[in-house]
């Protein structure tokens, strides 16, 4: 394993005033994400958006990454260039989601064990020759009724170790996101409690697989209550949606109470959250002051929302326009990193 390739890899995924922009939805997901705006799902299509997104000028400034689908890093510009060429030119570090998708858990109604190891060795080795530097694994944890299992928490946890050992052996760097979505009417204080047990098993095996945490980022969700939690007025930590301190205050204790000290750093996904509610959580965390990794993010919707809406309308004329979007969700997310976002600084928004 080369240690000190890793570390590199990893320290400059998570740079000050970077983060990833995660655009590696599979080609379902994709489908929801482009009919949600009216346009035909095909691969033509998603292969003219990504271009929109990934040459973006000065993209760079505010990104350290892009996650890319299996099909994506096969794609190429109209003029022939491959995308990951195209990241590369810009010092941005092309990567690759690996997981083959979160299937029903056997046994555990509810549930999903994410699939994908089957052959990983094997496709790590071509990702890498298509220029991929770091590897996305997708664990699915859902808080319900009795939920989540300690089987599925430990499958998933399981899984991750196993895909992460790989993909050091590779030379490219995982990150590891174990998803605690935050569909559900639980409230921050169940979230805290699944999160702090997913992650404290996440790490267990990590360690059991023998991963460097110097090597590793952790892409993970904010400790913050369920979308469907009753609201109370001002937010409460009892019940009801989270106010904007209490999100930072809790997940940055969950951290601590769980995350290895030589984790190189953690990018957030966005999870459903509103665009600016993902930037300022994030920015709200490293407004506290010195914390022992650095946050950042890896928003894929909270990074995309408005420039899929602006491209859509008409995906020939309004490229311009959706990059400049994209330049300026990085920008407030790049602030974010620093804590030195303002809610008064989306009135500059060019969309
Ligand atoms: O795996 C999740 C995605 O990479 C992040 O997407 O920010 O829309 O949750 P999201």
């Amino acid at each position: 394993m080369d240690i000190e390739l890793l570390k590199k890899t990893a320290k400059q995924m998570v740079a000050p005033g970077k983060g990833i922009l995660a655009a590696d939805e599979s080609s379902g997901t994709c489908q929801k994400r482009f009919e949600s705006v009216g346009v035909p799902c095909t691969e033509e299509n998603r292969r003219a958006y990504r271009e929109t997104l990934l040459t973006a000028d000065g993209l760079e400034q505010y990104i350290s990454g892009v996650i890319l689908y299996d099909e994506t890093i096969r794609q190429e510009t109209n003029e022939g260039e491959a995308f990951a060429a195209v990241l590369e030119k810009k010092g941005i570090l092309p990567g690759i989601k690996v997981d083959t998708g979160a299937k029903e858990l056997a046994l555990h109604p509810g549930e999903k064990v994410t699939e994908g190891l089957d052959g990983l060795r094997e496709r790590l080795a071509e990702y890498k020759t298509l220029g991929a530097r770091f590897a996305k694994w997708r664990a699915v944890i859902t808080i319900g009724k009795d939920l989540p299992s300690p089987a599925c928490i430990h499958a998933n946890a399981h899984a991750m170790a196993r895909y992460a050992a790989l993909c050091q052996e590779a030379g490219i760097v995982p990150m590891v996101e174990p998803e605690i979505l935050i569909d559900g009417d639980h409230n921050i204080e169940r979230c805290y409690e699944i999160s702090t047990a997913t992650l404290k098993k996440t790490f267990e095996e990590l360690a059991g697989q023998d991963v460097a945490v110097e090597g590793v980022i952790l892409k993970t969700s904010m400790v913050i209550a369920g979308k469907q939690a009753k609201s109370a007025e001002g937010g409460s930590s009892s019940g009801g949606q989270s106010g904007m301190e209490e999100v930072a205050k809790e997940t940055i204790r969950a951290f601590k109470e769980t995350l290895p000290a030589g984790l190189t750093g953690v990018a957030f996904l966005s999870g459903g959250q509103t665009d600016e509610q993902a930037t300022e959580h994030l920015n709200a965390m490293n407004a506290t002051g010195k914390l022992p990794w650095p946050l950042s993010f890896s928003y894929g919707r909270a990074l995309q929302n408005p420039v899929l809406k602006i491209w859509a309308e008409s995906p020939n004329a309004n490229i311009a326009k959706a990059q400049a979007a994209l330049l300026f969700r990085s920008k407030m997310n790049s602030l974010a990193t620093q804590g030195r976002y303002s809610s008064e600084m989306e009135k500059e928004r060019p969309y």
